[in-house]
């Protein structure tokens, strides 16, 4: 059944490489799932060699551990292995990939100049979807040479695992753009939804009201593990571990882009700015207890 919204498949485009622009965790599970999923060639690329080795370095350490645990067998391995690779300069690599696809710091100006970046090395059919949580997609098309091929395509942490792709048409994209989006979304085996573009989309506008309650009852002076405790058994991940999943800091900008954009309903929660200050990114230790230091921040306004 055709997902509300999506034009005839018909006009999807092939896909038959994918390039990756930010080699950063979510970028890695990204170039991992499409690997494995698409079976193309996979080019991450970063600023520097060292991030670009480490993000292919946990693809390929992640196929090893499918491989290990019986999941693939090892020619499947060596097969996804060799399709993922890594490169500084994008002019080469993504001069022949039909889909690149951004997953670089939540900014703007920081998405704008990448998608500048990468129009002027591929092909005007190539689609540039974006992984933002939160930024406007006719936003970050607006000053391309061809903002039809760009699209919202929203995954949620841990990728591999969470079956739901938010698919976001900008205000320019065109079918065979959204076409192709929702072809290789079902390509990955994500359930798709189109979204209208609006801040935060779906998922995290809701996110935010509720990670707002959770922040407002902790800075009213309940401790974290009480409120943790209280989701035992109620949702798949206690709040603050959820929030560490995702990074405080990019629940912090998440909220803070809906309080712009809807005044009065979002509560940016003090204590989380002061987590984020700090550049805390657990609230939890390995042991699983609070971090002292977290308690104290939490505890000083
Ligand atoms: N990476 C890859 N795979 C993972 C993983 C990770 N970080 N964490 C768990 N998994 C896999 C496990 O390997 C296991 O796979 P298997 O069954 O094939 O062996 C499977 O997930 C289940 O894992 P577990 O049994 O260990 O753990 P749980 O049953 O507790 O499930 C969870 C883990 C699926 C992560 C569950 O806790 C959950 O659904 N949490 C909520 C996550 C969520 O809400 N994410 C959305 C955040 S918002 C967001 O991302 C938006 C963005 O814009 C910021």
């Amino acid at each position: 059944k055709r997902p509300a919204g999506a034009p005839d498949k018909s006009l999807a485009r092939p896909v038959t490489k994918v390039g990756i622009v930010g080699a950063g965790l979510m970028a890695s599970q990204l170039a991992l799932l499409f690997v494995r999923r698409l079976e193309v060639p996979v080019v991450l690329t970063d600023l520097d060699q060292e991030r670009v080795d480490k993000g292919v370095a946990y693809v390929h350490g992640e196929i090893d551990k499918l491989h290990a645990k019986g999941r693939i067998g090892q020619d499947k391995a060596n097969r996804h292995k060799a399709l993922v690779s890594g490169a500084i300069d994008k002019g080469e690599v993504f001069a022949d990939a039909d889909f690149v696809i951004e997953a670089v710091f939540e900014e703007m100006s920081v998405k704008k100049s990448v998608f500048a970046d990468v129009e002027k090395v591929v092909s005007p059919e190539c689609i540039l979807a974006t992984n933002t949580s939160s930024l406007s997609i006719t936003e970050m098309a607006a000053d391309l040479e061809h903002p039809e091929r760009v699209v919202g395509f929203h995954f949620f942490n841990p990728v591999a695992v969470m079956p739901l792709l938010e698919i976001v048409k900008g205000g320019a994209t065109d079918d065979a753009t959204l076409a192709t989006a929702f072809a290789t979304g079902k390509a990955l085996k994500k359930t798709t939804i189109l979204v209208k573009d609006s801040p935060s989309f779906i998922v995290n506008r809701l996110l935010g009201r509720f990670m707002g309650e959770v922040g407002r009852i902790v800075d009213e002076g309940t401790p974290v593990p009480v409120v943790d405790g209280a989701f035992a058994g109620v949702a798949p991940m206690p709040p603050h571990q959820l929030l560490a999943l995702v990074g405080p800091a990019i629940a912090l900008h998440n909220v803070e882009t809906l309080e712009r954009a809807f005044p009065d309903r979002f509560y940016v929660s003090p204590a989380l700015e002061r987590v984020v200050a700090a550049r805390k990114t657990s609230y939890y230790g390995p042991d699983g207890a609070l971090d002292p230091e977290v308690e104290a921040l939490l505890e000083t306004p």
